[in-house]
Order: structure tokens, then sequence, then C-alpha cells
């Protein structure tokens, strides 16, 4: 490789021609799942991979099926879980009516879990609380609403829904796939929303938005900040991933609940 050979164009074709907004992702993460389908191509260089790239529509296909990133679960960190679970108890307890957002939703496991937790718990009134799951992608969407999933040996959906103990009322199993229950996807609903582009929400009382900031490149995640901040009601919630962090520049708009766990309150204006 040249040091004349950068992605650069790559990632110029993939936003200009397949509609896929590069620019709002880290490069590393960008040039991990580029470098990956130069392995799979047996591209030798950016640029003999970019030839390959504009002439063969297989391989966009499977390049923005690389770069989605799709990585998701039902409870994924489980102790995340359990301090979710304990703001619901409050929250239902002090307010009729409960309204989260679960931002970059994915394939729906997230809301869903939220469904099931407030649907277990006998110290949560699940008939309070409403739940709206958005994400960028179309196709996330239509999985998430079917809300059927595949049980791959991968993907060990029964041991994801551990967290339960006795999950069985909020799914039905068939062969190879789990089917989530009515009851369970009553309270979601499903929208597409971009979190950097798209507008904010209002009256959220709380906003779980977790590893989707990972991937995102400095200057747009404090947009995504704004977005979460402005669509909470006062004193509400903020629930990020393990290994995410708030912009220095927005660190005093949010109080820490559980370090450990991300989870963060917005005391509201002034
Ligand atoms: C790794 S998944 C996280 C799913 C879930 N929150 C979790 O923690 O398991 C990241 C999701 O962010 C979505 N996403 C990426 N960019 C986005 C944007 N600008 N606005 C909304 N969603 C976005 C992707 O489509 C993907 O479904």
């Amino acid at each position: 490789m040249s040091t004349s050979d950068t992605i650069q164009p790559i990632l110029e074709f993939v936003e200009e021609e397949l509609s896929f907004a590069t620019s709002y992702y880290n490069e590393r993460y960008l040039d991990r799942r580029v470098s990956s389908r130069m392995r799979r191509t047996d591209s030798g260089s950016y640029a003999e991979y970019y030839s390959v790239l504009k002439r063969d529509e297989a391989e966009q296909e499977e390049l923005l099926d690389a770069l989605s990133i799709n990585v998701t679960g039902f409870f994924r960190n489980p102790s995340v879980w359990e301090g979710i679970q304990t703001l619901l108890r409050k929250l239902t307890d002090e307010k009729s009516s409960v309204r989260i957002w679960s931002a970059a939703c994915a394939d729906g496991r997230e809301p869903y879990s939220l469904s099931m937790l407030a649907h277990s718990d006998r110290e949560i009134d699940e008939s309070r609380i409403s739940i709206l799951a958005t994400d960028i992608s179309e196709d996330a969407l239509e999985t998430a609403r079917g809300g059927v999933y595949q049980d791959l040996q991968t993907d060990d959906i029964s041991s994801q829904l551990d967290f339960l103990g006795r999950p069985t009322q909020y799914i039905t199993r068939r062969d190879d796939s789990v089917e989530v229950a009515e009851t369970v996807r009553e309270p979601v609903e499903f929208e597409r929303h971009d979190l950097i582009n798209g507008r904010s929400k209002s009256g959220f009382d709380m906003v779980v938005c977790r590893n989707i900031l990972i991937y995102i490149n400095d200057e747009h995640k404090t947009p995504i900040f704004e977005t979460i901040r402005d669509s909470l009601v006062e004193d509400g919630y903020m629930v990020i991933g393990k290994s995410e962090t708030i912009p220095i520049g927005m660190r005093q708009e949010f109080e820490s609940v559980n370090a450990g766990d991300k989870t963060y309150q917005y005391p509201g204006g002034e």
C-alpha cells in the first residue's frame, strides 16, 4: 500500500452513491469494517478494493451490511437492567404515565426488554408505561415490528432472557426462532428517527440510548446528547452504553446516578 492509498474515495462513494452517512462515524470503526471486506475480496489496497466496489453491486451490499452496526440483544449488560428496574419501580410509583424512549433500538430487543421487565416485576405498574423505539435503519425497524428473532447458536436468546427468570409467558418458541408475545409488543411503538439530524422529542421520563455513541465521531456526538437532553422532562433519566461517555462540553448538563452503569439524570433547565 502506498502512502497515497487512502480510504477516503471509498467513504465518499459509500456516502454519495450508496446513501450511507459515513461522515457520522469514527474513522477507526469505518476502517475496521472496510478492511474486513478488503480481506474477504483479496484486495491488497484501498484503491484495489475501491475498483471492486464500484463495479460489483453484490459487494456494495456486503459492505453496507458490514457497516451497519446491528449488534444487540435482550437485556444486554444485565447489571444495567437491574438499575433500570429500580428506576422503573420508582417512576411508576410516582407518576401515572411514564414515557420511555429507546433511541437507536436496532432490531427491537432493547425496547422489548424494557417491556418484558415492566411486565415481569410486580413492583412495576406496566399499565403506566409507554415505549417509543426508534432507529435510523428501516431494515432493523422491520424486524423489530415483526418481533420474531432467529435463535442461532452464536446468538443464544434463551441465555439473553435469563435475566427474567421465567420468560416463557413473554415469548413463543418455534423451531429455530423466538416470537415476542403480544402483551410485550403492545406498549412499544416503532418509528424511524435519525439521532444526529432528527428533531428532539419531548416529555420523556427516560431515554435509553446505548451502544451507538462508540461508533460516532466526536463532532456528531454533541447533537445526539442535545437531542436526548431536550427530549427529557426535568429530572428525567438517560442511560448510555457501558463504554460510552458524555462529551466534555455536555457533562455539566447531566448528574450521574450510577457511574458504572452509565445512568444519568437531567436536572432541568437554567
Ligand atoms: C449497536 S446497535 C445498538 C442497539 C441497542 N441500543 C443495544 O444497545 O443493543 C446501534 C444502532 O444504532 C443505529 N444507528 C446508527 N446511526 C444512527 C443514527 N444516526 N440515528 C439513529 N440510529 C442510528 C443503527 O442502525 C443500529 O441499529
